[in-house]
């Protein structure tokens, strides 16, 4: 089988892509950013195009090349710093010519990337976790843009009967994370590099899930012929920036981790308590633990730079 992945030269879809193959799918990756990735030690199994997902033509001219029965949309831009018509055009119009390519080409199952930021802030919600039923609180440009996705999905699902999922990661954490929220990286990061970092407030919370965890998410997701639901929570673990730096310093005694206050930040905070037993329950994925992870990012850091791995 053969699975069209776009935007798959990326943070996540670099992780995705080795997992699906070794499943023994083939996979064709269209980016706009072909050459940052390299998938040669998979062989002829999976193909790089260039195409950009704005553009119409590109996606199902290269979508009906590939012979793909299963598409996943990866592309987007992760953060604020767009001018409204360029993000639109990448983030809505982007995920449009997906559906509509899939819709046309009958492609048999199409997954997209949402994210946690549909939910907003946590205090909307007090402290209970956050079903994929509640309304959407979410209120900044990458939110609107993901709510419109998933609302879009449900029309094209209603009217056409095709199988669309939405995944909802929440805050994917690995050592090579650059766009979207990076202090739960930075704070591993950066005192892996022996480097000092501060944040303004110690109790505020975040909900880390490692790269590689939600790359088996996503894969078990679009292997599945038709899912239960439309829209799946990721979840993660749940954890205050000051309890990662605590984590991050048994690893690193000498780790140099500032915080401004101790308190203050969690009513901030975004959604971080995620109910994600419909994802458990129908694909029964376990994620590592947490600790575990962080040593596996400091370590990756370590390797960068010629140092030996600490042990766990
Ligand atoms: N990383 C996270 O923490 C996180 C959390 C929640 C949701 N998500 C969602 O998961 C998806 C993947 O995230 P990621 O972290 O891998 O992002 P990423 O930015 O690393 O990857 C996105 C990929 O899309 C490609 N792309 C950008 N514009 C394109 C265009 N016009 N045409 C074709 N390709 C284009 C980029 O070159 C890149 O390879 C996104 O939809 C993101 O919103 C990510």
């Amino acid at each position: 089988m053969t699975i069209f992945v776009i935007g798959g030269t990326g943070f996540i879809g670099t992780r995705v892509i080795p997992l699906l193959v070794a499943r023994g799918e083939s996979v064709v990756c269209m980016d706009i950013n072909p050459h940052t990735a390299n998938f040669s030690a998979h062989g002829d199994k999976v193909k790089v195009v260039r195409g950009d997902v704005t553009q119409f033509d590109d996606v199902i001219n290269q979508m009906q090349a590939s012979g793909a029965d299963r598409v996943m949309n990866l592309s987007y831009n992760l953060g604020q710093e767009l001018p409204p018509h360029i993000a639109t055009k990448l983030n809505i119009v982007g995920m449009d010519n997906c559906f509509e390519a899939a819709r046309i080409l009958k492609i048999k199952h199409t997954v997209y990337a949402s994210s946690l930021a549909v939910n907003g802030q946590q205090k909307h919600f007090g402290d209970r976790p956050v079903t994929e039923d509640d309304l959407h609180r979410g209120e900044n440009q990458y939110a609107m843009h993901k709510s419109f996705n998933e609302w879009q999905a449900k029309d094209y699902v209603a009217k056409y009967g095709m199988t669309l999922t939405g995944i909802r990661p929440a805050n994917v954490t690995g050592p090579d994370k650059v766009r979207g929220s990076v202090d739960h990286v930075n704070i591993v990061t950066r005192p892996a590099r022996g480097e000092a970092i501060e944040f303004p407030f110690a109790d505020a919370m975040r909900c880390p899930i490692h790269v590689d965890d939600i790359a088996e998410v996503f894969v078990r997701v679009i292997m599945a012929d038709k899912p239960k639901h439309q829209i799946y929570s990721s979840g993660g673990a749940v954890v205050s920036l000051g309890e990662i730096a605590d984590i991050v310093r048994s690893y690193l005694p000498d780790a140099k981790i500032i915080f401004g206050k101790q308190t203050g930040g969690k009513e901030s905070s975004g959604n971080y308590l995620i109910d994600n037993s419909r994802l458990v329950s129908e694909f029964g994925v376990q994620y590592r633990p947490y600790r575990e992870r962080v040593l596996q990012i400091i370590n990756a850091v370590r390797a960068e730079q010629g140092l030996p791995a600490i042990k766990g």
